[in-house]
Formats: structure tokens, C-alpha cells, sequence
């Protein structure tokens, strides 16, 4: 088993977290303990977690619907009244288990709660492992605008079981391998190398992989909480992938996170090829293997136009230049890179 210290709590990775996990049950002494899951992680993870976990077996269970659309305020509200009615005090767990929905709202439902509960986060995806659980943002989405309400608040404790990975979608390991290549491409050239290899969701989703990519995220998050200057590295490939991804929800066109912020990288490392950030062979390497495991989206002119009106708003922006986090080779970041709108426009035609 992997362990990886965080800033206050460590972040136990591999079949056996269990055990930590129950070490930290035992010597905490909580009054009670809230399962808070969506009915996919109810079905194929909670069994798992009771059986290793017997003590969980008096939790009570918090199950929401699954979905980005369940992550406002409405659900919030939902869970407070539960945690309410079945007597949560200031003494009280809350055990966020299930994909990045559930430990952004849970950690943000248990921030709030009487002032602050303790929280651990369980996380079922891949997405979750390697980037929602790890770092400390929570929050909700709010009138159409992804974690507009939220707060920086850490867990106690995050448990990585890559076994519950078995029964996602090979769809959804490719959305949560994109942030696996992000914070390669921006942080180690080695790990890209490696990444360079892999070509079957298989072979994603190994221990040793999700433990690199935690490590990664947790490095950089744990020396800058409140994205002052160095997280922003983590938004490489997000300009452009998250104004797609808005894009393409408002279109009502089936689209994960993780889809978009691959266009998104492909984008951006021709823009950082353009700004003579990397070389033409470090751009066509990003791009082929990206390329070798994505399905091209399809950008429609109206797409496009309501892609630049995003990116416009975005608010990683600062005044009115176009701020982009970039690699400035493989496994190195820039910050603030000034990018102008037709560098940008260019980019989402060569697509
Ligand atoms: N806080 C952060 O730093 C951060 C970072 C990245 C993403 N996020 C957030 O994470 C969310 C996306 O996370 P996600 O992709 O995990 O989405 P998700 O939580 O919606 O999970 C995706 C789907 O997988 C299902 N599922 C979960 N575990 C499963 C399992 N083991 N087997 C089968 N199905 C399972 C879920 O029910 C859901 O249908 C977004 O809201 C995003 O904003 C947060």
C-alpha cells in the first residue's frame, strides 16, 4: 500500500487502505458516522466498504441520485436535512464515498454543517482518485455555473481502493486519464514517458498509475491551497476544455469532463507550440498519443462561437488578456502565459 502525506492527513492508496482506514476509525472515537454515496457507489462499492469495514455496518446511509445535475444546492439542502434528522452533532463522520459529485457535495454539505464536521473522502472513479478527492476544493454548481458555491476545506483522511474501479465504464476511466495526463505534461517528464506506453484503459487504472498521477496533484495543491500562483498549473488544458465542455452541456450534446479537457490539452500545447513554449516534436507527441485514445469532437461554427464566449468569461482570466497555465517542455509549467483571442480562434480551427 501507497501512502501519501498530505498537508494535516494522509492519503492511503491500494486494496489493503482498509486497514488504515479501520486504524482511524478506531482511535478517533467519533459519535456517529454518515455514509454519504449516489445509488451507483450504494450498489458496487458500499457492500465492499461494510465488509472490510464492519464498524460502518451502524452508519447511517446517505444515498443521493447519481449525476452533475444532482450537484446544487437542492441535494445540499437534501443532505443537511438528513444529517439533521438523524441527530449529527459536532462529533460526527462524514464518509464521502463515490465519484467527484459526491466528494465535492459531501465535503461541501459536511464544511458547512454546524460549522464544520470532520470528513475522509472514499473515491469510486477514476476522476475522483486522481483529482476531485485530493486538494481540498468542495462545492456545488449553481444557475448553470460549475462550483460556484463552495469552500477549501480537507478531509481527515482519503482511502484509494483501485478495485472499485472494476465496474466503471471504460468510458469513465478515460475521463479521469485525462488529468493523468495533465499533471504529467505539466510536472514529470518521467511519468509522461511511462504514460507514453499505455493504451488500454486497463492498463489506467494500475495502482502505480493512480498513485503517480495523487502524488502529482497532491504536491502541488498541498503548497498552494488557495490557487494563488502554483495550482494554477493544474489548469493546463482547462481554458479551452472547460469553455467546451460548457459549450457543448448548453447544447445539450453528451459530453464528461475529461473528453473536453483532452481537446482542451490538444489545443492548448498548439497555442504553446505557437507562443515557441515547446517544439513542434513535443506538440505532435502531446497531440498523437491524446489523439490515440480520444474521439475527435465535433465543433460546429455555433459551438465555436459559444466556446469563445466562455472562454471570455472564464475566470482564470485576469483584466482583459487571456491568462493560460502551459508547458513550457514536457513536465514543466508557465504561468500567466498571455494569450491573444485569434492565437486561441486559430487553435480551435486546426483541431
Ligand atoms: N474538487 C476538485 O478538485 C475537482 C477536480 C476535478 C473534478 N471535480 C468534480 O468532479 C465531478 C466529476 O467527477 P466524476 O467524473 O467522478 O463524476 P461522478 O461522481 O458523476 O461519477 C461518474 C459516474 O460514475 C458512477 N460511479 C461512481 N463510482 C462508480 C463505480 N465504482 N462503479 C460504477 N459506477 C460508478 C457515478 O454514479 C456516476 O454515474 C465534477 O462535478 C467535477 O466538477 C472536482
Amino acid at each position: 500500500m501507497a501512502i501519501i502525506k498530505s498537508t494535516t492527513y494522509n492519503i492511503h492508496i491500494g486494496d489493503n487502505c482498509f486497514d488504515a482506514l479501520n486504524t482511524f476509525l478506531s482511535k478517533s472515537k467519533y459519535s456517529g458516522y454518515f455514509i454519504i454515496c449516489d445509488e451507483n457507489s450504494f450498489t458496487y462499492c458500499l457492500p465492499t466498504l461494510l465488509f472490510h469495514s464492519p464498524i460502518l455496518n451502524e452508519a447511517e446511509i446517505i444515498e443521493l441520485e447519481s449525476g452533475e445535475d444532482k450537484k446544487t444546492l437542492d441535494t445540499c439542502l437534501q443532505v443537511w436535512g438528513a444529517l439533521t434528522d438523524t441527530g449529527a452533532d459536532k462529533k460526527s463522520l462524514v464518509i464521502n464515498l463515490g465519484g467527484g459529485v459526491i466528494s465535492d457535495l459531501g465535503g461541501f454539505v459536511a464544511s458547512t454543517f454546524k460549522r464544520g464536521l470532520d470528513f475522509i473522502n472514499i473515491p469510486t472513479t477514476l476522476l475522483s482518485m486522481v483529482d476531485a478527492s485530493v486538494g481540498g476544493k468542495t462545492g456545488v454548481d449553481f444557475e448553470g455555473i460549475k462550483n460556484h458555491i463552495g469552500t477549501t476545506s480537507e478531509p481527515k483522511g482519503i482511502y484509494v481502493n483501485p478495485t472499485f474501479l472494476e465496474t466503471l465504464s471504460e468510458r469513465q476511466i478515460r475521463n479521469g486519464y485525462a488529468e493523468v495526463i495533465k499533471v504529467a505534461l505539466i510536472a514529470d517528464l518521467v511519468f509522461w514517458k511511462e504514460l507514453k506506453k499505455l493504451k488500454t484503459p486497463k492498463q489506467f487504472q494500475t495502482e502505480k498509475v493512480i498513485s503517480k498521477a495523487i502524488a502529482l496533484k497532491n504536491e502541488i495543491a498541498k503548497k498552494d491551497l488557495h490557487e494563488k500562483d502554483l495550482r494554477k498549473s493544474l489548469n493546463f488544458g482547462h481554458n479551452i476544455g472547460h469553455a467546451l465542455e460548457s459549450a457543448l452541456i448548453q447544447s445539450k450534446k453528451d459530453i464528461l469532463h475529461g473528453e473536453a479537457i483532452a481537446a482542451g490539452m490538444i489545443m492548448e500545447s498548439r497555442i504553446a507550440h505557437a507562443l515557441k513554449k515547446i517544439t513542434a516534436k513535443e506538440a505532435k507527441e502531446i497531440t498523437g498519443y491524446i489523439e490515440s485514445i480520444y474521439e475527435k469532437i465535433k465543433i460546429t461554427k455555433e459551438i465555436e462561437s459559444q466556446l469563445l464566449k466562455f472562454i471570455l468569461h472564464d475566470k482564470k482570466n485576469e483584466g482583459s488578456e487571456l491568462c493560460f497555465a502551459l508547458p513550457k517542455r514536457i513536465g514543466e509549467y508557465e504561468l500567466f502565459c498571455g494569450v491573444e483571442l485569434d492565437a486561441v480562434k486559430k487553435s480551435i480551427q486546426n483541431y
